[in-house]
This record gives C-alpha cells, sequence and structure tokens, in this order.
C-alpha cells in the first residue's frame, strides 16, 4: 500500500527546525515505510536566507516569508518552531483558519496564549499539538492527554529546566558555587549568555502553565504560576540538604486541593529517597500522581534541538494521519477553575538563620516561631562566621505563618541574616 503524501511547512530552522528538517530529509522513506505517511518538507521559512543550514536542505526551499509558507495551497500541516509570541500566533492562528493543522514546540506561545490557539483550534476541527513544549523529547503532552484523559490527577511535580537540574547537581556533586555551575553550564552552552529565563523560573513557570491547562484543564497562564529562581541557593545549603536526606531542585508543581489549582515554581527539598531526587545533570523528569495509576515518571533529555525534533516528528506524524482521515484529536478543555494562593499552601519548610551566637538565642527564634504555629521537626546549630548557624525543618505549616515568621525574624537583633527558605516536597 502506498503511503499518503503530506506536504510539511516549516516555520523556523534553528535548533530544533535544523534538526526536523535533517529528520524528514534523512529519513523520509523509512518513515514512511514504517507509519503509512510520506512527510514531504515543501518550504522552510527563516530570518536570514545566510545562515548555515542543515547540509541536505535544499536552498530552493528557504523563504523569508513565513506568511506565505502558511497560505500555500502545496502546504498541508505546519510546524512552528520560530519561537516568540508574534508573528507566531498570528500564524498558528491563520494556519488553523486555513484548515491547516499545527504542530508547536513554543512554550511562551502556549503558556500565553493557549486558550486561544486551542480553541481556534477546536473550531477548526484541526490539530495544534506541542509535545515538545513541555520536557523536549519526553513524552508526556501524549501520555496526560490520552492515556490519563480519564485519571484524576492529584499532582505534578516536574524539573522540567535542564539547565537549573544541570546547575544544581553540579554544585552535590563537586562543591561548586551557584556562580561556578553556572558558568561551566555557559561554556558547556547548556545555559544562555543571559541565564534569567531559566534561573529564575521563567521557562519552569510557562511549562507549568501549560501541564496545569493538560493535566487539569486548569485555564492558567505563565503569569499565574508563583515564581522562584535558584539564584539564592548556596553550597551551605546543597550540603545541609544532603545531611537532612534531600537533594534541591528546581520543581515545576502543579496539584488540585479541594477543587482549586495550586501552580508554582520553586527550588524544593526533595527526599533523597524519591526518584526525582536522583534525576542529574541536564536531564528532565515528571512525577504525576494520580488516584487511580499511582505514581508515574517520564525521564529523558528536556531540550536539545535532536530530542525536541524527535517530539515534533510524532506529533507531526500524528497530526498528518488525523489530516487524512479528516479529523483531529482532543484539545484541551480548559475552565477557569479557583487558584489556591501560595500563602494557603501547607507543607513542611528548610530555613536557615545566621545569628549572633550568645546565650538566649536560640530561645527567642524559638519564640517566634512558636507563636505564629510553625513547630519545628529538626533542628542543627553550627558554628559559621563569628555566630552562629540555625538549620531548621519544620513540620507542615502554612505559608502564610511562615513568612509572618521570617518578617518577625527579620526584626530580632539577634539575627544577621535569613537564609535560605525552601519548601520540602512530601511523599
Ligand atoms: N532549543 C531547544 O532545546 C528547545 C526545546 C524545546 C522547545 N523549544 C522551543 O522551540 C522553539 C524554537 O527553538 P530553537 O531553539 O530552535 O530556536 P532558534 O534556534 O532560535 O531558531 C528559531 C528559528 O526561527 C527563525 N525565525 C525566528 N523568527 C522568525 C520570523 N519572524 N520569520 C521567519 N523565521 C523566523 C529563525 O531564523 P534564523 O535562523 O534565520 O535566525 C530560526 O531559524 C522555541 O519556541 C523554543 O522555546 C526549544
Amino acid at each position: 500500500m502506498s503511503a499518503t503524501r503530506v506536504r510539511v511547512g516549516l516555520l523556523g530552522c534553528g535548533n530544533v527546525g535544523g534538526a526536523l528538517a535533517e529528520v524528514l530529509l534523512a529519513d523520509r522513506e523509512r518513515i514512511a515505510r514504517r507509519t503509512g505517511t510520506d512527510l514531504e518538507l515543501r518550504a522552510v521559512a527563516v530570518r536570514d536566507i545566510a545562515r548555515p543550514r542543515p547540509a541536505a536542505l535544499p536552498a530552493d526551499l528557504l523563504t523569508l516569508d513565513a506568511g506565505a509558507v502558511v497560505s500555500d495551497p502545496g502546504v498541508d500541516l505546519v510546524v512552528e518552531v520560530m519561537g516568540g509570541i508574534e508573528p507566531a500566533r498570528s500564524l498558528v492562528l491563520a494556519a488553523l483558519g486555513a484548515g491547516k493543522p499545527v504542530v508547536t514546540a513554543n512554550k511562551e506561545l502556549l503558556a500565553s496564549c493557549g486558550a486561544e490557539l486551542w480553541g481556534a483550534a477546536a473550531r477548526a476541527g484541526r490539530d495544534l499539538l506541542f509535545e515538545a513544549a513541555v520536557a523536549g523529547g519526553v513524552p508526556l503532552i501524549r501520555p496526560l492527554r490520552e492515556s490519563l484523559a480519564g485519571e484524576r490527577i492529584r499532582r505534578v511535580l516536574g524539573i522540567v529546566n535542564g539547565t537549573t537540574n544541570y546547575i544544581l547537581s553540579g554544585m552535590a556533586e563537586s562543591g561548586a558555587t551557584y556562580a561556578e555551575a553556572l558558568a561551566e553550564a555557559q561554556q558547556l552552552g547548556l545555559a544562555e549568555a543571559d541565564p534569567t529565563a531559566d534561573v529564575e523560573g521563567f521557562d519552569a513557570a510557562a511549562k507549568a502553565a501549560i501541564i496545569a491547562n493538560v493535566a487539569f484543564g486548569a485555564g492558567v497562564v505563565a503569569g499565574e504560576v508563583d515564581r522562584e529562581g535558584i539564584a539564592s541557593i548556596g553550597p551551605d545549603d546543597i550540603t545541609a540538604a544532603r545531611r537532612l536526606g534531600f537533594a534541591i531542585k528546581l520543581l515545576a508543581v502543579v496539584e488540585e486541593i479541594d477543587g482549586a489549582i495550586a501552580a508554582r515554581v520553586h527550588p524544593a527539598m526533595v527526599p533523597l529517597t524519591h526518584p526525582l531526587a536522583s534525576v542529574r545533570g541536564s536531564f528532565n523528569a515528571v512525577f504525576v500522581e494520580g488516584a487511580t495509576v499511582g505514581d508515574l515518571m517520564f525521564l529523558g533529555r528536556g531540550a536539545g534541538g535532536a530530542p525536541s525534533a524527535s517530539a515534533v516528528l510524532g506529533d507531526l506524524l500524528d497530526a498528518a494521519h488525523n489530516l487524512s482521515v479528516g479529523g483531529s484529536g482532543r484539545t484541551p478543555a480548559l475552565a477557569a477553575l479557583p487558584r489556591r494562593p501560595i500563602e494557603d499552601l501547607v507543607g513542611a519548610y528548610y530555613l536557615t538563620l545566621d545569628v549572633v551566637d550568645r546565650p538566649g538565642v536560640l530561645h527567642a527564634v524559638s519564640g517566634v516561631l512558636g507563636a505564629h504555629s510553625v513547630s519545628v521537626r529538626s533542628m542543627e546549630q553550627e558554628g559559621a562566621d563569628e555566630g552562629a548557624r540555625l538549620v531548621f525543618v519544620t513540620h507542615p505549616a502554612c505559608e502564610r505563618d511562615v513568612q509572618a515568621c521570617l518578617r518577625e525574624l527579620h526584626g530580632l537583633d539577634a539575627v544577621r541574616r535569613i537564609g535560605g527558605l525552601i519548601r520540602v516536597v512530601d511523599q
């Protein structure tokens, strides 16, 4: 039986687009044989024709006119791997409006305009697929949308940013400072020259918003995700964490509590016995807790052109098949679920205080904690420059009370510095 030909318009030919073009050009026959879909790369839009491209890419496929690729009657399906909001948003809407399915890897776009774009896809009866937008090459979105479509998901915990995981695991393994581990990641090309989007948690927050929409149908946008980065984590925190039985990870956490959705990104103390604690280097992993299925973990390469292109290719074949039979898969059904503010969260906390080393200080600090109903599960005291460092792990406490404690502790003259306040993941 001959394969069904589907003509692909590619918007963007950088890390992801270039890797996808290479696979489509090199593996076309194998893919057609295996899947029954013959993917023909028809046109490729870029910003600068002169930039180097994959050697096998015929120069006459390149164009500066992305709009013309979308409206070309010879293009059946559009892949958007340009990045950014505009013109990507308008191009995706134009493609869907013209009845062409779209595959995108653009987390920023989906995390801010997902509802509009999925609505357009549903109206057009066409796919808008986005496996590569969260955790790159790791299959996560399809399992959430399909295998777990009816599952009551309780919580998703994700290491969804490889750069920060590389930095934090480097600090844990070599004793490097944050600045040293960041510089190494930059040298290896794992962190941008301006690392803000990664280290301040913006990238992970966009992915948390997408997870909230796919796993919970929550209608969350990136700006609503509570966000804290890793720049304040020091080698002392990493050492203390390990001694206490934890690894520090930047987590995207999305959970449903009493019908309300909490979505946040912050460094977290992950028990060493939890599968996420052993995820090293630039790997991504997403841990899903379902009421019926129990615990699941998805692990793999969360970034990089080739792993992400693999996820785009899977989507492309799915969308091409659906197009050839005249339909589409499911689009996320979003409802504006109530939000649970971070102040209402209840959990354990790791807290370090640098204090003056004199009698009565511990009593004063304990008094403040007790006055705000924050009880201590463990406390260590160690010498710190001409003073003492107190390291606490609390019993579960309300974030609002913990923050009130911190404000009051700031006011104690015996407290020189409040160091890390890191949320502890329960298991
Ligand atoms: N890189 C990863 O590991 C990864 C992983 C998962 C998801 N993603 C997502 O995938 C998307 C692409 O990432 P990337 O790393 O491949 O980006 P990239 O290397 O910067 O490539 C972007 C491509 O889009 C083209 N482009 C940008 N604006 C354009 C415009 N207005 N008209 C025509 N072409 C335009 C660029 O053209 P020129 O080449 O001429 O400049 C370039 O080829 C982003 O949304 C990103 O978040 C990336």
